[in-house]
C-alpha cells in the first residue's frame, strides 16, 4: 500500500470521536480513515477503568488488523483509562490521545475560575490529576460530569429541551461562581457548543480540543513520513458495535459527510465483523 493509502484508525465509545474526525478532515482531508464507534458499550464514562482498557485494546487490535498504522483515541475516557497501556501493548504503533485542555484554560482565564465538563472516569483518572497538578495551580477548577449528556448526543439530540436542562444544571452554578472559560473534556461535548454558548453567553470561552488534536495528528503523520500532497478526500469507513443504520443517520448531523457503516459484534471480548 502507498503511504497515501494507509488509513488512520480512530475510535470512541460512540459519535463523540466524530468531533475529532471533523477537525482531522478539515486539516488532512486526503487521509483515509477507519472509525470505530463502540456503541454497544456507550457510555464509557461510568464504567470501571479495567473494562474500558479491555475494550480499547481489542478495538485497537481490530483497527490495526484492517490496516491502520496510527491510532487516534478520540475519547477522553479511553485515553485516561488506556492510553499508556495501549502504548505498552502495541509498542510499534503511534497513538494520539486526548487530555482535558486545562493548560490553555489556565493560561487565558481572567477570573481564575474555569469549568471542566468530563465523564466520571476521566475525572477519577491519573491523567486528569496530573494535568491539574502541572497546569492549574492558582486556578479554581469547577467540575461537572453532566449526567445523561452523552446519551442525549448519541440519540441525535444536541439541542433538545432535555439536553438544555442538563447543561443548565451544570453551568448555572459555575457561572454564579465566575467562570470565564469552559473546558470540554469529553469528545461528545463539542456538539453542544452552541447550547453552551447560549447559556453561558458570548464572553465565556469554550475550549474544544479537537483542532489541536488534529494538528498533532498531522504532525505525527509528517514525522513518520506519511504526509502526502493533498489530493482529494480520503475514503471514510465506519464500524459500530451498535446499529449501523442508526449510526449512519447521525453522520450528516455530526460530521457532515457519509461513508459506509458496518456493524461489528462483540463475542466473548473479541470483535467480529
Ligand atoms: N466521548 C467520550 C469521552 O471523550 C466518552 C463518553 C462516554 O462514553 O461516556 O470521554
Amino acid at each position: 500500500m502507498t503511504k497515501a493509502g494507509i488509513p488512520l484508525g480512530i475510535f470512541d465509545s460512540g459519535v463523540g470521536g466524530l468531533s475529532v474526525l471533523k477537525a482531522i478532515r478539515s486539516q488532512i482531508p486526503s487521509r483515509p480513515v477507519l472509525y470505530f464507534a463502540d456503541q454497544g458499550h456507550v457510555p464509557y464514562g461510568s464504567r470501571p477503568v479495567e473494562e474500558v482498557r479491555e475494550f480499547s485494546e481489542e478495538i485497537a487490535r481490530f483497527l490495526l488488523g484492517l490496516g491502520a498504522r496510527v491510532i487516534v483515541v478520540a475519547c477522553n475516557t479511553a485515553s485516561a483509562a488506556a492510553l499508556q497501556y495501549l502504548r505498552q501493548v502495541f509498542p510499534e504503533t503511534p497513538f494520539v490521545g486526548m487530555e482535558p485542555a486545562v493548560k490553555p484554560a489556565a493560561e487565558s482565564t481572567q477570573t481564575g475560575v474555569v469549568g471542566v465538563l468530563a465523564t466520571p472516569a476521566t475525572f477519577q483518572g491519573a491523567l486528569y490529576a496530573s494535568v491539574v497538578e502541572r497546569f492549574a495551580s492558582g486556578v479554581t477548577l469547577l467540575q461537572d460530569t453532566c449526567p445523561g449528556l452523552v446519551g442525549q448526543i448519541e440519540r441525535g439530540e444536541p439541542d433538545s429541551p432535555a439536553t438544555r436542562a442538563i447543561l443548565e444544571k451544570a453551568l448555572r452554578p459555575m457561572l454564579e461562581r465566575g467562570i470565564d472559560t469552559v473546558v470540554l473534556g469529553c469528545t461528545h461535548y463539542p456538539f453542544v457548543i452552541p447550547l453552551i454558548q447560549e447559556i453561558a453567553g458570548p464572553d465565556v470561552r469554550v475550549i474544544d480540543p479537537a483542532p489541536a488534536v488534529a494538528r498533532q495528528t498531522a504532525r505525527l503523520l509528517a514525522s513518520l513520513g506519511m504526509q502526502v500532497a493533498d489530493s482529494g478526500r480520503g475514503a471514510l469507513e465506519f464500524f459500530t458495535s451498535g446499529l449501523a443504520d442508526d449510526f449512519s443517520k447521525l453522520l450528516p448531523l455530526f460530521l457532515g459527510e457519509n461513508g459506509p457503516v458496518r456493524a461489528v459484534r462483540w463475542l466473548e471480548g473479541k470483535l467480529a465483523l
